[in-house]
């Protein structure tokens, strides 16, 4: 492969008191790809994404966007601005508003309070909303209050909620966790569509299906290191990755 690199993790480690959550872990996520994060529960895949976040500190290693941008030294707020969306494992969609409400509160996030008050969408603003209503199949739904979504219409409102920002690096953690076999047809080709040569794709999943299905590369972690890596054939047949998680 000869895309750039969008994400270049080297030596990474990440200690909770005496605990490794991560060890010596060793990535690089390149634009274009959509790349799965496997493993077995405490594996440390959530972890990475908090890493890449700047939600978690690393104890030691590098974790560059764009080969410059040093993500274990940037805020969350910073870190999110440069164009890393990130879902986070359970949906957290503002239930009492309107779907087209939610993604005019993506639109502004980052803003003060009052800005957020004051402020009117540009047509742009409004174009982007109308555009990713179609993307995640919720337009004729604007009106609907979020809480009466189905759940799997409530992941993708929440995706829908990244896109408005149209990240460069797009982290789902479960996103068909708990969907209907339909709902998780759907994000597949949900997925497919998001994919682009400007954008990198890293998605955490149980579901090996849907794994194989999104992604052109996986990577297996357990207890924090990295087991494996290559296309979901050679992982699938890769003996310690039966092992420890497949095998299962
Ligand atoms: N803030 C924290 N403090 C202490 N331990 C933590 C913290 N966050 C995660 N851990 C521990 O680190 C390990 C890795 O957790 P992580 O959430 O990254 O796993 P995961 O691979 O996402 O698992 P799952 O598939 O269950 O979501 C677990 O043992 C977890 O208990
Ligand atoms: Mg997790």
């Amino acid at each position: 492969m000869s895309q750039t690199i969008a994400l270049y993790i080297n030596g990474l480690n990440v200690r909770f008191g005496g605990f490794a959550a991560i060890t010596d872990l060793t990535l690089e996520i390149r634009y274009g790809e959509s790349r799965a994060l496997i493993g077995p529960n405490g594996a440390g895949k959530t972890t990475l994404m908090d890493v890449i976040t700047g939600k978690t500190r690393p104890n030691s290693g590098e974790v560059f966007l764009d080969r410059k941008l040093d993500l274990a030294t940037r805020g969350e707020a910073e870190i999110a601005r440069s164009g890393i969306g990130r879902k986070f494992q359970k949906p957290s969609v503002f239930e009492a508003l309107p779907v087209a409400q939610n993604l005019e509160l993506a639109v502004r996030r980052g803003l003060g309070w009052g800005e957020m008050v004051m402020s009117r969408l540009s047509v742009a603003q409004r174009e982007r909303i109308e555009e990713v209503l179609v993307t995640i199949g919720l337009q004729e739904d604007r009106q609907r209050k979020a809480a009466e979504l189905s759940h799997g219409q409530k992941q993708w409102l929440e995706i829908g909620m990244l896109l408005v920002a149209e990240p460069k690096v797009l982290l789902l953690d479960e996103p068909v966790a708990g969907m209907t076999e339909a709902e998780s047809e759907r994000t597949v080709e949900l997925i497919a569509s998001l994919r682009s040569p400007d954008r990198a794709i890293v998605v955490v999943e149980h579901d090996m299906e849907f794994v194989d299905r999104v992604a052109d590369l996986v990577s297996v972690l357990h207890e924090g290191r990295l087991l494996g890596e290559g296309s979901m054939q050679a992982v699938r047949t890769n003996p310690k990755v039966i092992q420890v998680y497949l095998g299962r």
